[in-house]
């Protein structure tokens, strides 16, 4: 564990990660932001969303989804209807890759502490993870195609693949799909406020959760210990 690590693992609230991160400079895409991007929303969110990283305009702003795509999540949010403030929104990296090229693996692992600070910290009952990147970092061999609006638990929290907003403003098709999986996110969260409600005191590495669920396809790895629900 590097210093840094253990300076994140210190961090005690989510305001705390925030001024960490937006003078962060443990991968090289320090050194091309206007701004880092934390992530905004609740502090005890039910739905963690979490994107790939920050565009144009999130950059400028130092603010997640502000941009087109951020205004089709909003407009599907409002379909729920849920809010901005009702939930919480990240990234897996924080800083802006150039020209929004894919996020590279040294990256996306020098941000993942943040991330994981987040998680732990907010305690969210779903994650909403949004295009194939993010649910790539739970979930590693799952294909969007096949896991999206598909609940599936990771340690002991509900993971919800979502196609990503800015593929669905390029398809009418994955635009419904993309509504008709969010319309679904009420029902991911009361999963997993059931399975809370039963469950015995999870382990560390946050074990199988003990209702009737399918074994999952993609065994070992990061994705230990998860179970499809839906
Ligand atoms: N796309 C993302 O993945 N994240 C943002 O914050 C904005 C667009
Ligand atoms: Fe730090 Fe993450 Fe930004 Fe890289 S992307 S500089 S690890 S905050």
């Amino acid at each position: 564990m590097t210093s840094n690590d253990e300076y994140i693992g210190e961090m005690s609230s989510i305001e705390d990660i925030a001024t960490i991160v937006r003078s962060c400079s443990k991968c090289g895409l320090s050194g091309t932001r206007t701004n880092a991007v934390p992530g905004e929303g609740s502090d005890s969110p039910s739905i963690l969303f979490i994107g790939e990283g920050p565009g144009f305009n999130e950059d400028q702003q130092g603010l997640p989804f502000v941009g087109r795509a951020g205004q089709l999540l909003d407009e599907l949010l409002g379909v729920v209807p849920l809010v901005r403030s009702d939930v919480y929104i990240t990234n897996v990296v924080k800083c802006r890759p150039p020209d929004n090229r894919d996020p590279l693996p040294d990256e996306v692992r020098a941000c993942w502490p943040y991330l994981e600070a987040q998680i732990s910290l907010l305690k969210p009952h779903v994650i909403a993870t949004l295009g194939r990147h993010a649910m790539n970092r739970f979930l590693p061999d799952a294909r969007i195609s096949d896991q999206h609006g598909r609940a599936t638990v990771w340690r002991d929290i509900v993971v919800f693949p979502l196609y990503h907003p800015a593929a669905a403003l390029r398809s009418t098709n994955l635009r419904q799909t993309l509504e008709n999986d969010i319309r679904r996110l009420p029902e991911a969260v009361l999963r997993s406020l059931e399975i809370s409600a039963t469950a015995a005191p999870q382990t560390e590495a946050g074990a199988s959760a003990p209702i009737d669920l399918t074994p999952a396809e993609t065994p070992s790895g990061d994705g230990a210990g998860q179970n499809r629900l839906f």
